[in-house]
């Protein structure tokens, strides 16, 4: 039997929703959600040295890179066509203060710079945060084994006016301290920087999923752990709460972190504002689809488009994540 065009049979009255998947061009057309390079925040790990391109064994395709390593990807990555970089620092010396957060001429400093003279068009964001600088790893400035919050937010400010200095594009404070945005909002404007815009990590859940970050950062907290500091996973209003708080303080973006774990809180929160919504599909998240793909388990391009796709269709507007490069080389 074939599948009739007698046209003595009368029409089904059913749903024929294969007529516009009959081809990639109908595909195409009738697409919903679009991603594109520029949509897409790619993380570097900067160390200090000089030629230096170290794989982070927890992160297939990811190295950390010396300032002049990190140059000499930058125009390539503005022909690309990305949306932008994000800098991690991995500074050589660490203190309790995590004072090299603030060194005018700390490595991400330093790497802007040098981003910033080689591609001047390449958007350059830095992640503002003590952890990669404290010895101990924790976010702020701990006593007893608390990590402090008002002491914290002078020593954030200090460091994305660095940032700022340096010539950052953007700032994104990581650390999940209450009332950072503002402090670092009015040092910014106090020092001559009021258009420089804010993307905060506003709910960002203590996850497992950080693993392998911590690894390329070199940021893993030497003792307990940031569930003092950053959320619950269980709980989805208080992101909505997070959201709020940071807008009022002069959040210009605001992010959800992890991305795939937490498609509804992207949801949630693009229904909630109107600003630009931002999520990171963090290393862990990246790290398992590609130990399945090295294993044969899973086809690394098409799980990396399905998955940034959810993360749009969820209502995320730009992503940062470790496929940026390779998202971009494929759809080029
Ligand atoms: C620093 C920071 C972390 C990540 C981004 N900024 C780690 C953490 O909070 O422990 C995680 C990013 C990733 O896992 O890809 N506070």
């Amino acid at each position: 039997m074939t599948e009739s065009s007698d046209p003595r049979i009368t029409p089904l009255p059913f749903h024929r929703g294969r007529r516009l998947r009959r081809s990639p061009a109908l595909r195409a057309l009738v697409r919903e959600t679009r991603l594109s390079a520029e949509q897409l925040i790619l993380p570097l790990f900067v160390v200090s040295g000089e030629g230096i391109r170290r794989p982070v064994a927890s992160m297939p395709g990811v190295e950390q890179l010396s300032v002049d390593e990190v140059a000499a990807e930058g125009p390539r990555l503005a022909e690309l066509g990305i949306g932008g970089v994000i800098l991690f620092g991995v500074p050589e010396s660490k203190d309790p203060e995590g004072s090299g957060a603030w060194d005018e001429s700390g490595v991400v400093q330093e790497a802007v710079r040098a981003l910033k003279s080689v591609a001047p068009g390449l958007l350059v964001v830095t992640d503002v945060c003590l952890c990669e600088y404290t010895d101990h790893g924790h976010c702020g400035v701990l006593e007893g084994g608390r990590v402090l919050n008002d002491p914290t937010l002078e020593r954030l400010a200090r460091s994305a006016v660095s940032h700022a200095r340096a010539g950052a594009d953007l700032v994104a404070p990581s650390d999940m301290m209450d009332g950072r945005v503002a402090a670092i909002r009015a040092a910014l404007d106090a020092e001559g920087f009021p258009e420089l815009p804010i993307m905060s990590y506003a709910a960002k859940y203590a996850s497992a999923f950080y693993g392998p970050f911590r690894d390329a950062a070199e940021s893993a907290p030497e003792h307990g752990d940031r569930r003092g500091y950053q959320m619950d996973p269980a709980n989805a209003r208080e992101a909505l709460r997070e959201v709020r708080a940071d807008l009022k303080e002069g959040a210009d973006i605001v992010m959800v972190k992890p991305a795939l774990a937490y498609l509804d809180i992207i949801r949630a929160v693009r229904e909630s504002t109107d600003v630009p919504v931002a999520a990171y599909h963090v290393s862990g998240e990246y790290s398992a689809i590609m130990a399945a793909a090295e294993r044969g388990w899973l086809d690394e391009e098409r799980a990396m488009t399905e998955a940034l796709l959810s993360i749009r269709r969820a209502g995320a507007d730009l992503i940062l994540t470790y496929w940026a490069r390779r998202f971009a080389e494929i759809n080029i």
